[in-house]
């Protein structure tokens, strides 16, 4: 990989369902060992773009490279094997599984057993639930619990990059914390991440490179702290709420 070799590098990305274009041209970059977070109002097309990263989707147009290897073609699974592992916005434990099956599905692409026992014992140091809950049903975990154990089970592919869809849906604000201490936890542990959130000043706050997706396209770019406090942002976004409010008359 050269100096100019991005990370992950999204080119032109135009991508829909079969109807009109949801992703309208999209171009940014995403910078190793960091955490990039991508904001944006409801159906701006965030949730689209990690389903062409991941190759749940393929674009009309355009191009994405990790580390300078395409990605559009190759299937999700190839996609996981590169070290692309996303986290889906919606829950995907299987709840009648115990905890501990759900993580070790983690490391399907995995034959190795032993490799698959040395990854567990790292996974249930970082994430003391996966021991204390082991045995129990995913299913029977909070929200927060299980997003989680979601985490842990990405890791089980060690991967490079980790794609986190709206990770604070539904959690409280205790919670909340805890998940965002845990992505910081990931990433202090070499892990790339790049995420989706509607938290966006938390988000933010935490992520070193901001992006702002408006109708299918980057509105803004810029470090954590310059999309956070651009004015226009808070309008957009954030209900206004980073602006003063009028003084009443
Ligand atoms: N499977 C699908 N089939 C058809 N249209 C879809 C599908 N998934 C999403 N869309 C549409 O694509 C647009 C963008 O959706 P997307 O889920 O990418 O938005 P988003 O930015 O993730 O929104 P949210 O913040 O609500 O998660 C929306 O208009 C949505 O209705
Ligand atoms: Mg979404």
């Amino acid at each position: 990989m050269t100096e100019s070799t991005p990370f992950l590098g999204i080119e032109g990305v135009v991508a829909g369902y079969g109807g009109g274009d949801v992703l309208k041209g999209v171009d940014f970059t995403v910078k190793e060992g960091g955490v990039t977070c991508i904001v944006g109002p409801n159906g701006s097309g965030k949730s689209t773009l990690l389903k062409v990263i991941s190759g749940l989707l393929k674009p009309r147009l355009g191009q994405i490279y990790f580390k300078g290897t395409p990605l559009v073609g190759l299937t999700p699974r190839a996609i996981l094997k590169l070290g692309i592992v996303q986290v889906p916005q919606n829950h995907s434990l299987f709840g009648e599984m115990s905890v501990e099956e759900n993580v070790e599905l983690g490391a399907f692409i995995v034959r190795d057993r032993s490799v698959i026992a040395r990854r567990m014992d790292s996974v249930r140091e970082m994430f003391p639930i996966v021991a204390e809950r082991a045995k129990d049903k995913a299913g029977s975990l909070s929200s927060g619990q299980q997003r989680l154990v979601e985490f842990a089970r990405c890791l089980m592919l060690e991967p490079e990059l980790v794609v986190l869809d709206e990770p604070s849906m539904g959690l409280d604000p205790k919670t909340l914390r805890v998940m965002f201490d845990t992505v910081k936890m990931m990433n202090a542990m070499g892990r790339t991440v790049l995420l989706v959130e509607q938290n966006a000043r938390q988000a933010l706050k935490m992520s070193h490179h901001g992006v702002v997706l408006e109708n299918g396209q980057v509105r803004l770019s810029g470090t954590g702290s310059e999309v956070l406090n651009n004015p226009e942002i808070g309008v957009l976004f954030l209900g206004g709420a980073l602006l003063e409010k009028p003084k009443a008359s």
